[in-house]
């Protein structure tokens, strides 16, 4: 197994955007920056905001992705893991052929890879040898999982990248096979509102017109069954191993007891350009101070102040099929197909450059 890393100084464009959104840091609050990796750089920007926040991959280390797997494989009320993965066992084969062998497969947010099997074993049906390229800022558990898949399948390669979304692409963007780009469990849906279209043309100016695109993208709108899915099931996932990850990295005394997790849903007109989401933040039940010992800062929450975990408003979209073909028009791409589920609430969108 070959192995990538993307190393301390590597920062994906838009979190440096977010480190240096200098209007918004807060002006009085000086930080000992001196020994903080660069790639920790945007917490200590998210931290020292007026928007507090973290960026929404701080959510993902080994224990963020295996706690996200649980509740996505084994929960009642949020479905879209199991809506994806009715998708992909019906079209895994329609999927593999919307590219040409030798074809390399690029994961975004690839996290445990466990609705991919299904494509990775159409294309190896297709193609007898593959090369999988997972790339996810959680580098120790996709490169155990590269592992298990290598045992798993005869013919498939796994070349794991530990990193952000776009140093992966532009990683890969000097090789010369076709690839098809897999953004599945509604990931893209993460991304901050107001970059979604410039992180969509910055892909396409990578592609070439033999690759696709193929992401998962959530269509429910229903407001009551949203709220239960994003609900406290996620405290582990979007509270508690955050504020462990805050407390180990800076030496802090941050209580998660102190926060709840809220989540609101923002619904927007269907036949705009803007996707609806769920909004989802913690919220400071009483006024008081945490220290950061190794960052020398002190950060004051007011009773009911807001904390982000996502790098725009959004935590998660919901989309019109107009919002979809919208954005593939916007980033110069075109909707070549698509496959639903029986409800056509969720689907699986294949983008091919447009000319
Ligand atoms: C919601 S999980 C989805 C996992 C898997 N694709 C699925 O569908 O079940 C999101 C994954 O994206 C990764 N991730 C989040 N933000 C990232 C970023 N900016 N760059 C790279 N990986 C990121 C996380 O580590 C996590 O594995």
């Amino acid at each position: 197994m070959n192995q990538h890393g993307s190393g301390a100084s590597a920062v994906e464009k838009s979190n440096k955007r977010d480190d240096v959104r200098r209007d918004d840091v807060m002006k009085d609050l000086d930080v000992i920056t001196r020994d903080v990796p660069s790639a920790l750089m945007p917490v200590v920007g998210g931290l020292t905001s007026r928007r507090k926040r973290v960026p929404y991959w701080y959510t993902y280390d080994t224990r963020g992705s295996e706690i996200y797997e649980e509740v996505a494989t084994t929960s009642k009320t949020y479905l879209n893991w199991h809506k994806e993965h009715s998708v992909l066992q019906s079209h895994s084969d329609d999927i593999a052929a919307e590219t040409t062998s030798p074809v390399i497969l690029v994961e975004l947010g690839s996290g445990a890879s466990s609705k991919t099997r299904l494509i990775l074993e159409a294309m190896l049906k297709r193609h007898g040898t593959l090369t999988f390229v997972p790339v996810d800022v959680s580098k120790e558990h996709i490169e155990e999982v590269g592992q298990q898949l290598e045992r798993d399948y005869e013919g498939l390669t796994v070349e794991p990248f530990g990193g952000l979304y776009m140093e992966g692409i532009r990683h890969l963007s000097t090789r010369k096979e076709p690839k098809m780009l897999l953004f599945l469990g509604g990931s893209f849906g993460n991304v901050c509102i107001h970059e979604q279209v410039d992180m969509m043309k910055e892909v396409r100016a990578q592609l070439t017109a033999k690759d696709r695109f193929v992401l998962g993208l959530d269509m429910n709108m229903d407001r009551e069954s949203l709220l239960e899915a994003y609900g406290q099931q996620w405290a582990n996932n979007v509270l508690n191993n955050p504020i462990d990850r805050l407390n180990k990295d800076f030496d802090g005394d941050m209580d998660a007891a102190k926060f709840e997790l809220v989540t609101e849903f923002i619904e927007n007109p269907a036949d705009g350009d803007t996707p609806s989401y769920v909004m989802g933040y913690w919220r400071s039940l009483s006024e008081h101070r945490v220290y950061f010992r190794k960052l020398g800062l002190n950060l004051d929450f007011q009773r009911g102040e807001k904390f982000f975990f996502t790098d725009g408003p959004n935590w998660s979209c919901k989309w019109s099929l107009h919002q979809i073909r919208r954005l593939a028009e916007k980033s110069g791409f075109a909707l070549e197909d698509y496959w639903t589920n029986d409800a056509a609430d969720y689907g699986v969108f294949c983008f091919a450059p447009a000319p």
